[in-house]
């Protein structure tokens, strides 16, 4: 098992997008520890979100690192432009690399730019051993647990055999998982051997976003110290 800590990434997908600031404030004072940025290119998935100028934005008025989860089928064009935005993680996804040698070609371009953490994710239908060579040039593999492009959804059970999965190969890096996490699902996220924990609808629609995070928190960590 990893020793990475327990890191709760509230999306800011379902923040209000009209008050970002102040919402990006609240959910900063209520614990967040990440801040997930969700990039939608309408072509990657169905559903168009936000661009460069705003993630700077974003990062102008947060002190929080941004976790920064790119569904765009050109990360490749944009690393300079997310890496000068200030993304703390970037994260791709591996299906628009389909390969070992255009992932590398990403993950070099993130590192050229400073990225910090540079991270690679699955769609629930894509098979985890794929990711087998490139394991050891990422910080971050995020296991998404419903198909991109919506918060809102629901879990995708099996999507955890992944989380367990890499933990087995003795992955040491962060593994996040994205979608349909709430009190029930994500203890047993983090069971699996998952530290990084994003979560939209869940936190932003709890009426006290500090115990909702709180209650997140120590559920998962309990649910850690349960299986090591
Ligand atoms: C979905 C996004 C998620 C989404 C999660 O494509 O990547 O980050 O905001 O939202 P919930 O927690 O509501 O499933
Ligand atoms: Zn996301």
């Amino acid at each position: 098992m990893s020793d990475t800590p327990i890191l709760i990434s509230p999306s800011l997908l379902s923040c209000d997008f009209a008050n970002i600031e102040r919402d990006v404030q609240a959910i900063e004072a209520a614990g967040a520890d990440w801040l997930h940025v969700d990039v939608m290119d309408g072509h990657f998935v169905p559903n168009l979100t936000i661009g460069p100028p705003l993630v700077k934005a974003i990062g102008g008025v947060a002190t929080k690192p941004l976790d920064v989860h790119l569904m765009i089928t050109n990360p490749l064009d944009f690393a300079e432009a997310y890496a000068r935005a200030g993304a703390h993680v970037l994260t791709f996804h591996w299906e628009v690399a389909r390969s070992p040698e255009q992932a590398r070609e990403v993950i070099a371009a993130f590192r050229q730019h400073g990225v910090p953490v540079v991270g690679v994710s699955i769609n629930p239908d894509t098979p985890v051993e794929e990711l087998a060579p490139i394991l050891g040039e990422v910080d971050l593999v995020l296991v998404m647990s419903v198909f991109p492009g919506f918060g809102g959804q629901s879990f995708i059970e099996d999507t955890l055999d992944k989380v367990r999965w890499l933990r087995a190969q003795g992955f040491q890096g962060h593994v996040e998982m994205d979608g349909g996490l709430n009190a029930e699902t994500l203890p047993r996220c983090a069971e699996a051997g998952a530290n990084a924990l994003v979560s939209g609808s869940a936190i932003f629609k709890s009426p006290d976003w500090t115990a909702c995070i709180a209650d997140f928190r120590a559920k998962a960590e309990k649910a850690t110290a349960h299986c090591s």
